[in-house]
């Protein structure tokens, strides 16, 4: 390997600039040349690619978003478009790939690695924790205390007003988010896309709190819940239990920004240096993940086929009694 590409695509992440600084500095400390892709697969298509040095990714470990730029790539799902992109990578000098996004971004990185066989490795950057071959994916923890911000004061005003707030978050078809900032800020109900809640279900629940005379109550609506969103829950919640005034809030886009938490600097700087570490060993068609606290790597066919359960089960008990 002599010169490594490096680029972020899908949604972005708090903590994927920190990830890209480590990539480049891990791979210039070992000798090797880097390029900065722009807009992820796109940026391939396009060749819109400079040279990476030290400098390139001074003091942006503690920015939101990514300096390289992210897109979802439509023409790199067809044959010609990776064709075009494997011709510019290769009149770049690029003999190595580091791809940092979710889902998308792995399938893309799989297919490509295959079809032209060059070596990539894949770091899960994704707000929605929902990959498989790591317990925690960069960007998680920021979004969860975004969340959980918002959750406070959101609780101030309902607890003034005695009312019911149901609260969108974000998370794919990953109740992660979910859950853990509804624990973490006090929810009254969660309803998640892993497991149904009916309406019926939900207005006992909210019937069993407003008997226990609670002053407020915030029910998480996680995005892919079955039930069709909070817009819709609260319609129906609505129509059939009526003590509280009642308010939506969809947190929507602000949960992708800000800056990256203390621990997703941390997980971003070591997933990046893995990353670099890893193909420099020879590893290659892979995701770098943590368990528990060891880095480890998983062939992106098996992170891409399995379904790992995300969701702490204990969790989603606890959640119930802390409601009471
Ligand atoms: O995957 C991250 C995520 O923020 C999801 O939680 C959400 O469903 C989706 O991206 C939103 O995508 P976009 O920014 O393209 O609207």
């Amino acid at each position: 390997i002599t010169r490594v590409g490096v680029f972020t695509s899908g949604g972005d992440a708090p903590g994927m600039n920190a990830a890209i600084r480590a990539v480049v500095r891990t791979a210039l400390y070992n000798g090797k040349k880097v390029t900065g892709i722009y807009h992820g697969y796109q940026g391939m298509i396009d060749s819109t690619m400079f040279d990476m040095d030290s400098r390139s990714v001074s003091s942006i470990i503690q920015k939101g978003g990514t300096v390289l730029k992210t897109a979802r790539c439509m023409e790199f799902k067809t044959v010609e478009g990776r064709a075009k992109a494997y011709e510019n990578v290769r009149a770049a000098g690029i003999d190595a790939l580091v791809a940092i996004g979710g889902d998308g971004t792995f399938t893309g990185a799989e297919i490509f690695s295959r079809e032209f066989d060059i070596p990539v490795m894949c770091i899960p950057g994704t707000i929605d924790n929902d990959l498989n071959g790591t317990d925690l994916t960069i960007g998680y923890d920021t979004a969860n205390n975004t969340v959980i911000d918002a959750i406070d004061k959101i609780r101030d005003t309902a607890a003034s007003h005695n009312r019911l707030f149901f609260v969108e978050v974000m998370g794919r078809d990953s109740g992660c988010i979910a859950l853990n900032a509804g624990v973490a800020g006090g929810a009254e109900a969660i309803l998640l896309p892993e497991k149904e809640t009916a309406i019926d279900e939900l207005i006992e629940m909210l019937e069993h709190a407003a008997d226990r005379k609670k002053s407020s109550m915030i029910v998480i609506v996680a995005e892919g819940d079955k039930n069709g969103g909070a817009n819709n829950v609260a319609k129906r919640v609505n129509e059939k239990f009526d003590y509280y005034d009642t308010k939506v809030s969809i947190l929507g886009h602000l949960q992708r920004g800000g800056a990256p938490s203390s621990a997703d600097r941390v997980l971003a700087t070591r997933m990046g240096y893995s990353a670099v570490n890893e193909l420099l060993k020879g590893n290659t068609r892979a995701t770098i993940g943590i368990r528990g606290s060891e880095m480890v790597t998983t062939p992106l066919e098996e992170a891409l086929s399995k379904k790992e359960l995300k969701l702490n089960q204990d969790l989603v008990e606890i959640a119930k009694i802390m409601a009471l």
